[in-house]
């Protein structure tokens, strides 16, 4: 499995993300985009159809903001430093 979080500081609200994984992607009210599986905390596991989006969504995005890893998201602030 995968996990995953959007980076919202990097994020342009490009809209690509949620058009090829709607089940994981969504967007606030500005149109940044965050994972809808668990409130962008990047700890619940991507599995199975979901997996093959996701990748499709990180191909996508302009930015690179889709962030993913093999291990959940533990320490948000220590990843981007
Ligand atoms: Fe943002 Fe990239 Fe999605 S720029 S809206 S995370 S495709």
């Amino acid at each position: 499995a995968k996990f995953t979080r959007v980076d919202q500081d990097t994020c342009i609200a490009c809209g690509a993300c949620g058009g090829v994984a709607p089940d994981i992607f969504d967007y606030d009210d500005e149109g940044f985009s965050f994972s809808i599986l668990d409130d962008n905390q990047g700890i619940t596991p991507v599995e199975g159809e979901l997996e093959d989006d996701l990748m499709d969504a990180l191909d996508g995005c302009p930015t690179e903001s889709i962030k993913i890893q093999d291990k959940p998201f533990a320490h948000i602030e220590e990843e981007k430093a």
